[in-house]
């Protein structure tokens, strides 16, 4: 039906007939002039309809909002005075000639240009026409031209797309599973995979050697802006190639994709062991766009009367860190309130501070509510390790390891940002060197990665000790955002035994959950690894978008539901008794 795209239409098209077919975005009448902004994928362009040609006037003054119409016209300079210089097509109008309606529309839920007073829950309602708004058309485009250029990296690279099941068996990435029950076999169900990892490890063994797919994966975890509970992974494993080179083939992936779709040039990612990361940043996701170190001061606090910093300094599994923001003396008692209730989220007990206020006068220059206790000699050794200077403030987080890092970890972000601290852009990096096991509060141990990363030493020194072990398991983060993650797998069934061993799988239940893999891996495994992006993180990092939920054209509320289609829905009792299953009544 259409000669061209509203958004299309430029200077050289004057003289042109065209035909445009599209949404009316504003019908503007301006004495006896009918303008029609006409909306499609591409943009808006202006039509002017006169009295002179009768017909389509009265039907160009009887269209609304959002009704579908198609446009005959001819394209002409705007008149003099009236450019707009903010529109692609601002040079040009087409004047109307004739108007065909092929769809009315009722007055839409919200105005396509007022979203930002509209709720979410009313835009995803109505996603289908808050995803007529420029900014979502932008961003899913961008997606798509995300996805592709992915594709064209990976066939380049020799990778081949194969598609894994949805209906399949749990696979263990730490989150609970959805389930789906199953009709024929009577009691039995099927887990829709957290990721594609089982069978994209038994394709190495089928000998695909390069694979990839853009897999959507499920997991029924607390969700935030970061996490839907379906959502797409690009998915990637490799044979014969070591963590080295699996890292670098995926970090010029996304270097390829910055500096091909933004013309951005993000240079070498730099690599941190996992404890670094976490003893400097407090994360094993470090933000290094913000330039502030937490710093151990534990030594200093050990024999100091004040049991609040002692006690942890004294515990192997404690921690006291102190963070140094250079001019943050200026923060007021009510914002430094509100980041002691901030860190009280991640359960810090309390936010002690220091700000340097006149350093040359020793203690007596320091204002805060802790100095008393610390005493001159241990404040100024504490200043001196800081290399604090005047006008800064330094906070400080004493408790547990895992409070600390968690609580003070978050608080140099925020810090970072309300301050305004960023140093550039777009900080990408590795993390590597991971620990192989994470102690579980009653002292068990669970895989941080999953339980076929391979360790970095032999089965012997796995067992003798577990918690040392390192594993060959590699995150890739940008800006904060654990944006990849993968591994080089374990290929041999005597060290796949052994971890499941420590973790206190049993050869029964390894036997029952993964039977399938650990088959494959008895005949002519190769070794093996790989990585998987969440997609939706990439785009949502490279659109510059607050969450996720707006680089998908269909996303879940934070209660993972569907207000859209209403899902999860109530099923007739008539399909509960196919499948076997009778509800229990809450109570
Ligand atoms: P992992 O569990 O780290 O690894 O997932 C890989 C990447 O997927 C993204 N991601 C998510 N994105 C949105 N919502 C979620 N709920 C969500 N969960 C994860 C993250 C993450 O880095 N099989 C392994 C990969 C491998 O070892 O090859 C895996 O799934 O960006
Ligand atoms: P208190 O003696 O409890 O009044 O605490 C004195 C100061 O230490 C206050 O500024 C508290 O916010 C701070 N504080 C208390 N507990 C901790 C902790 N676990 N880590 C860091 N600071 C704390």
């Amino acid at each position: 039906m259409r000669s061209h795209y509203c958004g299309d239409l430029r200077k050289e098209h004057i003289g042109e007939d065209v035909v445009l077919s599209g949404w009316v975005h504003r019908r503007r009448d301006h004495g006896g002039v009918i303008f029609l902004d006409v909306r499609d994928r591409e943009g808006l362009a202006q039509v002017v309809f006169d009295p002179d040609r009768e017909e389509s006037f009265a039907l160009a003054d009887s269209v609304r909002n959002e009704y579908v119409i198609e446009i005959h016209g001819t394209v002409r300079n705007r008149p003099e005075g009236t450019v707009n210089a903010d529109m692609p097509t601002g040079e040009i109008e087409v004047l109307g000639k004739e108007l065909v309606i092929l769809n009315k529309s009722e007055t839409p839920p919200f105005q396509l240009d007022e979203h930002q007073q509209v709720g979410e829950d009313v835009r995803l309602r109505n996603r289908f026409v808050d995803l007529r708004r420029p900014e979502m058309q932008q961003k899913m485009r961008f997606r798509s031209k995300v996805t592709n250029a992915i594709r064209n990296y990976l066939d380049d690279n020799g990778f081949l797309d194969i598609e894994t099941p949805i209906l399949t068996r749990a696979t263990p990435e730490g989150a609970r599973d959805y389930l789906v029950p199953s009709r024929t076999h009577e009691g039995s169900f099927f887990a829709l995979p957290q990721s594609p990892q089982l069978f994209k490890q038994l394709l190495m063994v089928s000998g695909f050697d390069r694979y990839y797919q853009i897999a959507k994966c499920f997991r029924d975890e607390d969700l935030r802006a970061d996490r839907q509970p379906e959502f797409t992974q690009v998915d990637i494993e490799t044979s014969f190639m070591d963590e080295e080179a699996i890292m670098g083939m995926a970090e010029s992936m996304i270097r390829k994709l910055f500096n091909e779709l933004m013309g951005v040039e993000l240079g070498e990612f730099p690599r941190m062991p996992y404890a670094e990361a976490m003893n400097r940043y407090g994360s094993d996701k470090p933000d290094l766009r913000i330039p502030l170190e937490l710093v151990d001061v534990a030594d200093l606090m050990a024999d100091i009367e004040f049991k609040v910093f002692a006690g942890p300094a004294k515990d192997p599994k404690g921690r006291v860190a102190a963070l140094k923001v250079p001019g943050g003396a200026e923060l007021t008692r009510k914002i430094i309130d509100e980041y002691t209730k901030y860190v009280g989220i991640y359960g810090a007990k309390g936010l002690a501070w220091i700000k340097v206020n006149e350093l040359e006068k020793g203690a007596e220059g320091l204002q805060s509510p802790i100095v008393k206790f610390l005493g001159e000699e241990v404040a100024m050794k504490i200043m001196a390790r800081l290399e604090a200077k005047n006008g800064d403030i330094v906070f400080f987080g004493a408790d547990k390891e895992k409070i600390v890092n968690e609580a003070m970890g978050a608080l140099r972000i925020k810090v970072g940002m309300d301050m305004n601290l960023l140093e550039r852009e777009w900080a990408p990096m590795w993390v590597v060197d991971f620990p192989m096991f994470e102690e579980l509060d009653g002292g068990n141990l669970t895989a941080l990665h999953h339980p076929f990363t391979a360790p970095s030493c032999s089965p012997e020194e796995l067992k003798a000790s577990p918690v040392d072990a390192l594993s060959r398991a590699y995150d890739m983060v940008l800006n904060g955002c654990e944006l990849g993650g993968g591994s080089v797998r374990i290929h041999d069934q005597a060290m796949q035994r052994t971890v499941f061993e420590v973790l206190g799988i049993g050869a029964e239940e390894a036997e029952e959950k993964f039977g399938f893999l650990l088959n494959g891996l008895k005949y002519g495994a190769p070794p093996h690894g790989g990585l998987a992006f969440g997609l939706d993180r990439l785009v949502m990092l490279m659109t510059g978008s607050e969450s996720i939920r707006d680089v998908i054209a269909f996303p879940k509320t934070q209660s993972a539901s569907c207000p859209l289609t209403d899902a999860p829905g109530e099923v007739s009792a008539a399909q509960l008794r196919e499948l076997n299953i009778r509800l229990r009544k809450t109570p």
